[in-house]
């Protein structure tokens, strides 16, 4: 298949991942589950979790990626081992599962950043929020946001994909940067800086059986792990890489892109006397609205601060759209255009519940970062670690410098401590998801 696309540059690659790691994941998911999680304990084991569980998870998917050159699915039968397949195929489902709910969060974004220009929510940004996430005009806007997305996948690999990214990246950090020196100069910001950088230990020992898997999980949702987003994009690269390196790079960006939204968050949360526990999905939404509303320049900044949070939450939904529409388009020969349509068109069905519940959507949210990413992650890994092996050392050790020699003992951290984390974060996650489940019930 030579007239595979391919990425123009190595940069256009780094940024590209990056595109797919920061979104809504950094700027919304992480402040309200670092809220729902005890705060600072929660950052310092999603930390832990992103270096030494994520990075060589990745990897991982790099060398498959890489070496064979193909969608998430063929990808296995091109390196001799067909039946892995299924993992792929638990790609696709995941990558409609995540972007179903994932297009509604996105619409809220493209609600907002018309409402900052109009000052829309600046009344009651509490009673705004409610109003605009679930229902009729949140179907809308999620039609909308889905509908950029299949655009911009469309027009393909190097025209859609880098270029789009190649602005969001350096957008998003100077625009946190900014907000971040303005809010901890808050009256109250020192109370929300402790509780997200200094760490309870009674929290952890506490909690830690919810804590724990939901910052892993946290963690691959953040770095787009665990759905072949990183195969994916690994198949468009040329040889000669060092993809250590790169995904080195990927995870400290992503890593930075979090820390800086919880700077903005929590200090903001707490000069506006806000419980952060209590605050939930909505609660970057509401806690910057009230600020914008207060600010001189409100409406500009809301208007830049959601339009930057667009962009990146674009550059992600398009990675979750391309993992589908790259099988189809290898396997089926069929055109882009049409394949990203029909996948939009089912995406937009699947994600009508959480268009319409609130509670659904976070259950869909916690379902995708506690059962299926884990779920992924823990069959490519243990793929990689065990049966592929030696082959993934050989594939990442092309292009790699000096850090080429750290290959074996890479393989023995993805065979032995990635892997056991992954299926005990995953057994935990399941028992998360059953209670969760009970409660329900027993409430209805
Ligand atoms: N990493 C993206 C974010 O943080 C979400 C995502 C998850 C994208 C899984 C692709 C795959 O917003």
């Amino acid at each position: 298949m030579d007239t595979r696309e391919t990425w123009a540059s190595r940069l256009g690659f780094i940024l590209a991942a990056v595109g797919s790691a920061v979104g809504l994941g950094n700027v919304w998911r992480f402040p309200y589950v670092t809220a729902a999680n005890g705060g600072a304990v929660f950052l310092v084991v999603y930390l832990i979790a992103a270096v030494a569980i994520g990075l060589p998870a990745m990897l991982a998917e790099f060398a498959v990626g890489r070496r064979a050159r193909r969608n998430v699915i063929d990808a296995f039968d091109e390196i001799g081992y067909p039946t892995w397949g299924v993992i792929g195929l638990l790609g696709l489902a995941t990558g409609f599962w995540i972007l179903s709910y994932y297009s509604v969060v996105g619409g809220w974004v493209i609600r907002y950043v018309f409402a900052s220009a109009t000052g829309g929510y600046f009344g009651d940004p509490n009673a705004y929020f409610q109003g605009i996430a679930a229902g009729p005009a949140a179907v809308g806007f999620h039609a909308l946001f889905l509908g950029l997305t299949v655009g911009i996948v469309a027009l393909g690999v190097e025209d859609g994909i880098e270029l789009a990214t190649k602005v969001m990246v350096p957008a998003i950090l100077v625009v946190l940067v900014g907000l971040a020196v303005w809010g901890v100069t808050l009256s109250g910001a020192g109370d929300g800086l402790s509780y997200f950088l200094s760490p309870d230990i009674d929290v952890f020992a506490n909690d830690y059986a919810t804590i724990v898997p939901a910052a892993v999980g946290q963690a691959f949702f953040s770095l787009s792990l665990g759905m072949g987003v990183m195969i994916t994009y690994a198949s468009y690269l040329g040889r000669d890489d060092d993809l250590a390196v790169d995904g080195g790079l990927i995870v400290v960006l992503n890593s930075a892109v979090g820390i800086l939204a919880g700077l903005v968050a929590f200090p903001l949360l707490f000069s506006q006397n806000v419980e952060p526990g209590s605050a939930g999905a909505g609660a970057i939404f509401v806690s910057l609205a009230t600020a914008f509303a207060s600010l001189p320049a409100g409406r500009l900044v809301g208007v830049v601060f959601f339009g930057v949070v667009l962009v990146a939450a674009l550059s992600s939904a398009i990675s979750l759209l391309e993992v589908v529409v790259s099988y189809a388009v290898d396997r089926y020969a069929v055109g882009r255009l049409r394949t990203a349509v029909a996948v939009g068109v089912l995406v937009f069905a699947l994600g009508l519940p959480s268009a319409t519940s609130l509670e659904t959507l976070t259950l869909f949210d916690r379902v995708a970062s506690n059962v299926w990413l884990p779920l992924g992650a823990t069959l490519v890994v243990a793929f990689v670690g065990w049966v592929y092996g030696q082959a993934a050392v050989d594939e990442l050790q092309q292009g790699a410098g000096r850090l080429g020699g750290l290959g074996p003992a890479w393989l023995w951290l993805v065979r032995v401590v990635v892997l056991a984390t992954l299926v005990g974060i995953l057994l935990l996650g399941v028992a998360d998801i059953l209670a969760v489940y009970a409660d329900i019930e027993l409430l209805g």
